[in-house]
C-alpha cells in the first residue's frame, strides 16, 4: 500500500514583544522561530523584515531609517521596510513579514509547514 505525506502550510501568529518595548522611530532585532527579524516602529506602525542583509550579512535593525527605507549599516544598500524590496536598483531584497497588534503585544505572521 502506498503511503502519502500531506504537507499543508499555515500562517502562525507569534507574539514577539510588548508595544511599549519599541517606541516610534526605533528598531530592534528579535529571533523568531530561528530567524533573525528586524522590527521597525514607524509613526506607531510596526514593520518586520529579515534582519540579515543579503549583500554580506549586515544587521538591518542597526541601519539608519529615513521614511520607510532602512540603509544597511555596512555598505548602505537600502530596503523598504514595508516590502523588503531593495530601493537602490541593486536587485537585492529581503523577506518581509506581516505584523499586527493585539492585547498590547506585537505579533508577527510566519508561515509554518505541517507534515
Ligand atoms: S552587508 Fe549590507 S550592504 Fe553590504
Amino acid at each position: 500500500m502506498r503511503q502519502e505525506t500531506r504537507i499543508s502550510e499555515h500562517d502562525e501568529e507569534i507574539a514577539v514583544f510588548r508595544v511599549e518595548d519599541l517606541a516610534p522611530g526605533q528598531s530592534r532585532m528579535v529571533r523568531v522561530a530561528g530567524k533573525r527579524v528586524a522590527f521597525f516602529n514607524i509613526a506607531g506602525k510596526f514593520y518586520a523584515i529579515n534582519n540579515v542583509c543579503p549583500h554580506q550579512g549586515g544587521s538591518l535593525a542597526k541601519g539608519r531609517v529615513k521614511g520607510y527605507v532602512v540603509s544597511c549599516p555596512w555598505h548602505h544598500l537600502q530596503f523598504d521596510v514595508r516590502t523588503g524590496f531593495g530601493t537602490d536598483g541593486g536587485g537585492y531584497c529581503v523577506a518581509s513579514y506581516e505584523t499586527c497588534v493585539r492585547d498590547g503585544f506585537v505579533y508577527i505572521k510566519m508561515r509554518r509547514q505541517v507534515k
